[in-house]
């Protein structure tokens, strides 16, 4: 093993559905407003996945673009990852689908929930396994279709969720790039301030369960937002501390994107100006474990990813869970 090993982000990739929904569009079926929703979130507008489009869809055609911006071969890949809460189907995992679509027939493939925390999770992870040599080309997807879990009838959560895919290739890369340290955690007694109940082997699918709409998302909003205000500020300072960084040297924070006002409330929390601080919840909504990877992916298309940069990515989500990663780019 190697201590100079880093895994850095060589490849960025996204699998974004067509189709736009509006508020105003929401305005049409429930009892909400572009105002309320803008004002208190921040979105505009998300995507919604066509039927017959399903999460390894999304995340192959992320997988793609990021296996090509990277210069590789799906044959080069030896682990795919994939977070995500809603998988295709409960089993075989997703990452298994998206190895087959792909056409990565040396990948080892499983899946990785952590909800919306799921690709700060995953990019931890797989950065272990390539800084000790065990792998040298991993895929790491975040992919969701949330609005097949939503309850559209519930104008408390059906206009906060979007859908999509984003994927990185990690492969080695020299001191001082790459994944410079990262902190998860999780507080499980949190359960149910945000889950979907039915379905699994607890509550499994019934018509009970279903007349009673178990089976989509649940959420005491307020709880959640109370507690993601302190736990993105908190642990991104955490993860900047075990990498000796100070925070004045974020060139970009990436968040996840679930609401403006959280997002605010953790870069004031890091002292940092709007301007390094990416958004894009306006586009999107809350694409959970996808957030993190489109909002990266749109970041260093639009160039604002130059070597060197200190990045910060954070998320938080359901478990409870949460998780940050500093990064310096390649
Ligand atoms: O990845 C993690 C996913 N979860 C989150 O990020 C959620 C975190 N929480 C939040 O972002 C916020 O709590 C919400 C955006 C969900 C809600 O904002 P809030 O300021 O906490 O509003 P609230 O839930 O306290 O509701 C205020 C009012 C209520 O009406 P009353 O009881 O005051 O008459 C709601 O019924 O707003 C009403 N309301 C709506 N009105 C119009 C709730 N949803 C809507 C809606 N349109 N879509």
């Amino acid at each position: 093993m190697r201590n100079d090993l880093r895994a850095g982000i060589v490849g960025l990739g996204i699998g974004i559905p067509h189709s736009v929904v509006t508020n105003y569009d929401l305005e049409q079926c429930i009892d909400t407003s572009d105002e309320w929703i803008f004002t208190r979130t921040g979105i505009r507008e998300r995507r919604v996945a066509p039927h017959g489009i399903a999460t390894s869809d999304l995340a192959a055609q992320a997988a793609l673009q990021a296996l090509q911006n990277a210069g590789k071969t799906p044959e080069e890949v030896d682990l795919i990852v994939v977070a995500t809460a809603t998988p295709d189907m409960p089993w075989p995992s997703t990452a298994c689908l998206v190895q087959a679509k792909i056409g990565a027939s040396r990948a080892a493939a499983f899946d990785l929930n952590a909800v919306c925390s799921g690709f700060v999770y995953a990019l931890w992870m797989a950065a272990q396994a390539v800084e000790t040599g065990a792998y040298r080309c991993v895929l790491v997807i975040g992919a969701d279709i949330l609005s097949r879990q939503v309850n559209w009838e519930d104008r408390a959560t059906c206009v906060l969720f979007g859908d999509g895919a984003g994927a990185v290739v990690l492969a080695p890369v020299d001191e001082p790039y790459g994944v410079l340290a990262g902190v998860l955690g999780a507080d499980g007694t949190g359960a149910p301030l945000l889950n979907v109940p039915a379905g699994g082997t607890r509550e499994p699918l019934s018509p009970e369960a279903l007349a009673q709409k178990r089976h989509t998302i649940q959420m005491r909003g307020r709880e959640v937002f109370k507690f993601a205000v302190t736990i993105m500020g908190e642990v991104s300072l955490q993860a900047l501390e075990k990498a000796g960084i100070p925070s004045e040297e974020v060139a970009l924070f990436i968040p996840h994107q679930a609401n403006i006002r959280i997002i605010q409330a953790a870069a004031e929390r890091l002292n940092l100006p709007m301007e390094r601080v990416f958004v894009n919840v306006d586009r999107y909504g809350n694409t959970s474990a996808a957030s993190i990877p489109i909002a990266l992916y749109e970041a260093w298309a639009q160039g604002l990813l130059k070597r060197g940069n200190v990045v910060v990515v954070v998320g938080f989500g359901a478990g409870l869970t949460w998780g940050a990663c500093v990064v310096r780019w390649v």
